[in-house]
């Protein structure tokens, strides 16, 4: 059933300026590995291994991450770094098909999901934004493909958001029809508390049918300047689609700014034996708070 997943990491990301000057945003690292990898190893987990990249110029080093590097391993192996060469190989083993596609100008998220059109053909697909991490005992992008199995439309993940947070998102407006599944009538882009129909919020994994690209090629530029994937999923359910939201099980993290992005390397600090040991220290010796006992 779905066989490919589209990632798009073309986008500028202007929030972690200055440093997204020369680092991709998605290569920003999260301990030791970059962003893109957690989001890699979620696709993975769920069956599937095709990744389509849609990337822009001077982003090539998101690929160059899950190449072969000869010289690298040489280097290591002469040095009889065992340990380090397999965990090298290990990312190089990992994908073993990638496509990439450029976004020659990054205008929008609608705009770099279409881009995929070619290489995806006539079957349904999901799409994983590179800045967006959920930490789950069961992969989201697998939990959406069991709802997909039984409600065979669109499959949005979407989940609480304080009131204050409510105009940085997309959110729906729907019917709940199970614990988890709500049916959408409505999705609006980063609305003012005030006009937004729910706290429900659209975050960074979809299952479309290829149908979504022909409302990809009607939708104008909207909100920020930008082609709203929102837009054409809003088209989508106009005509007539179904397209249900999902509350995922898990923790979502989102590295695509200062605050999130700390966060997240704390989320995962907490989870490493060793470096759970470090917060302690911390703790200990800033604010003599005895954390974790
Ligand atoms: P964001 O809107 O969070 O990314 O898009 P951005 O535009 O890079 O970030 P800011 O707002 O300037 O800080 C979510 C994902 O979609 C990709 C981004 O790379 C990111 O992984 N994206 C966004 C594209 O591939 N193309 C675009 O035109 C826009």
């Amino acid at each position: 059933m779905i066989r490919k997943a589209v990632l798009p990491v073309a986008g500028l990301g202007t929030r972690m300026l200055p440093v997204t000057k020369v680092v991709p945003k998605e290569l920003l690292n999260i301990i030791d590995r970059p962003t893109i990898e957690y989001v890699v190893d979620e696709v993975l987990a769920s069956g599937i291994d095709t990744l389509i990249f849609i990337i822009s110029q001077g982003k090539e080093d998101i690929l160059n991450y899950f190449n072969v590097d000869l010289g690298l391993k040489t280097f290591l192996k002469e040095r009889k770094k065992w340990d380090l060469l397999k965990k090298v190989e290990e990312v190089e083993e990992k994908v073993k098909n990638i496509i990439s596609v450029i976004q020659k100008i990054p205008e929008g998220l609608g705009q770099a999901v279409l881009m995929a059109e070619k290489t995806i053909g006539n079957e349904p697909f999901a799409v994983l934004l590179g800045d967006d991490l959920v930490d789950a005992k069961e992969p989201c992008l697998k939990q959406m493909m069991q709802v997909y199995l039984k409600y065979e439309g669109c499959i949005i993940a979407v989940e609480e958001v304080p009131l204050e947070d409510i105009s940085k998102y997309g959110i729906i407006e729907g019917e709940r029809l199970e614990e988890r599944i709500i049916k959408i009538k409505r999705v609006i882009e980063k609305p003012s508390p005030q006009e937004a129909p729910s706290n429900l919020a659209i975050i960074g994994r979809y299952i479309f049918q290829p149908v979504i690209f022909e409302f990809l090629k009607k939708i104008e530029k909207s909100v920020g300047g930008e082609y709203q994937l929102t837009d054409a999923i809003q088209l989508l359910i106009k005509e007539g689609y179904e397209v249900y939201g999902y509350l995922f099980e898990g923790k979502r993290l989102d590295t695509g700014n200062k605050k999130g992005f700390f966060k997240t390397i704390l989320h995962y600090a907490k989870k490493d034996e060793e470096l759970k040991e470090v917060l302690k220290e911390f703790y200990q010796e800033f604010y003599q708070v005895n954390v974790f006992s």
